[in-house]
């Protein structure tokens, strides 16, 4: 009988599984990231280069993972690694206003439709926190809208009720009054909506807006103008969350490819070209809740804005680097046709196999769902909707993932992952071979 999937990732893995043995002693789990668990234990990474990663026991990786989706000129970039070395040679942190933050923000004000102003902050969780405080503060209203499966980071406001069949909170340890004033509803019903902000009692509406869990559950574009028009009327703040979409969808994000504007958007990951960071930008009116005014404003009516790291000189440095990149599309184009070359490609070995399921995605993401029989992507690699896609059961995205581990490729959890502006027609080559040879692994051990 030849080797399980199981047995050939021990196998090949030894001293990722040592050092997990160790990291299970200091953290929990042994991961410093929900996304990083993996059983039996995940690999640890050396290092990497443009689109490919090499882990501990010394087995070359094409990744996906592309830092949770920063990594939108793949890793080490020159361009960025110049300009992290140089910064960190002038220094850190100032404490003080700096030239990099500022072109920074000049340059998200030009990219992003909706950004009159920006205020950085160090996360893209800090970013929607910020967005839906100032929307309190703004509208005077207590309420949060959002949609189901939509992730939005972790604190208190957001975890809430992101599983509609869950009774109780996704994450334990959230008040159950905040969890009282985030709603949460299916995606793409905009007379639901309409019944909630009709209640006046509404602060904002949070979204994925290509979908939740970036695109998983892909979404009509016709529902992001529905949600613009119903927004506007009730005067609740429009909230993209686009910390994944941004500058990935396009350069301008969701917002400029569909050309419907928010009042805010959320921003993170590739914002800070692979360093830590994140933004709020949007309606100048909004953003200047955080303005110093006078005494009884400043007292009463402003919305505080601390945070030691926000637009830190490194991240600013690498930010910076990234969007003059991101600026032209030039690298869209190119990741956004290896993405479709993939998802095409992946697409045939599930035909030519007969394994059932369909890989679909936009621009350069992609996401892969076995299992069950679904259409193909109609024009390019889009979901062809109306119906939600199928979604993979758990043991197979654990089973995918391994196996496609053992065969050099690394995918964002277990079910897709983000092509890069670096990637080559050989990775996407080495991906397409894995990616049967893991299926007809799968199908060996009845699992598909
Ligand atoms: C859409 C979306 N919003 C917010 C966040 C939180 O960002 P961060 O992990 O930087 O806190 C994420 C993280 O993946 C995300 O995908």
């Amino acid at each position: 009988m030849s080797e399980s999937i199981l047995d050939t990732y021990v196998r090949l893995h030894p001293q990722s599984a040592a050092l997990y043995e160790e990291s299970s002693r200091v953290f929990p789990s042994g991961v410093t990231h929900d996304v990083r668990y993996v059983t039996p234990f995940p690999i640890f990474v050396e290092r990497a280069q443009a689109g490919r990663k090499s882990d501990v026991d010394g087995n070359d990786i094409v990744d996906f993972v592309m830092g949770h989706g920063a990594l939108f000129m793949g890793h080490t970039h020159p361009d960025i690694t110049a300009a992290i070395v140089e910064q960190a040679n002038k220094g850190t942190h100032f404490g003080a206003n700096h030239r990099l933050e500022l072109e920074w923000g000049q340059r998200v004000k030009e990219l992003v439709p909706c950004a009159e102003e920006v205020r950085f902050t160090s996360s893209g969780t800090e970013a929607t926190l910020m967005a839906i405080r100032l929307a309190r503060a703004h509208t005077g209203r207590d309420r949060l809208l959002k949609f189901d499966h939509h992730f939005h980071g972790w604190h208190d406001a957001v975890v809430g009720s992101r599983n509609p069949e869950a009774e109780s909170p996704e994450s334990a340890g959230v008040p159950s009054a905040t969890m009282s004033n985030t709603i949460s509803i299916p995606q793409g019903d905009i007379d639901a909506v309409e019944e909630r902000l009709a209640t006046g009692d509404f602060a904002a509406v949070i979204l994925e807006p290509t979908g939740a869990s970036w695109g998983t559950l892909p979404l009509d574009p016709a529902f992001l103008s529905a949600l613009r028009d119903a927004t506007a009327s009730h005067n609740t703040v429009l909230i993209f969350d686009e910390v994944v979409t941004g500058f990935r969808v396009s350069p301008g994000g969701t917002q400029a490819r569909y050309g419907v504007t928010p009042d805010l958007t959320t921003l993170a990951k590739i914002l800070a070209g692979g360093m830590p960071g994140g933004a709020v930008c949007g309606r100048g009116d909004v953003i200047s809740m955080i303005e110093f005014r006078d005494s009884p404003w400043n007292a009463r009516k402003r919305v505080q804005h601390p945070g030691t790291f926000n637009a830190n000189p490194v991240s600013a440095a690498a930010g910076g680097a990234m969007l003059a990149m991101v600026a032209s599309g030039e690298h869209h184009a190119r990741a956004d046709a290896l993405n479709e070359r993939l998802v095409r490609e992946l697409n045939s070995v599930l035909d030519r196999t007969g394994v059932p399921g369909v890989i679909y995605g936009l621009a350069s993401y992609f996401h892969i769902a076995l299992g069950q029989e679904a259409p193909r992507p109609q024009a390019g690699v889009e979901w062809p909707g109306p119906d939600a896609p199928p979604q993979m059961p758990g043991k197979l995205n654990v089973a995918l993932k391994r196996a496609l581990i053992n065969h050099g490729v690394d995918l964002m959890g277990g079910s897709g992952g983000f092509v890069s502006g670096v990637h080559t027609d050989a990775d996407i080559d080495h991906t397409i071979k894995a990616f049967e040879a893991a299926v007809g692994e799968m199908r060996a051990e009845d699992l598909v």
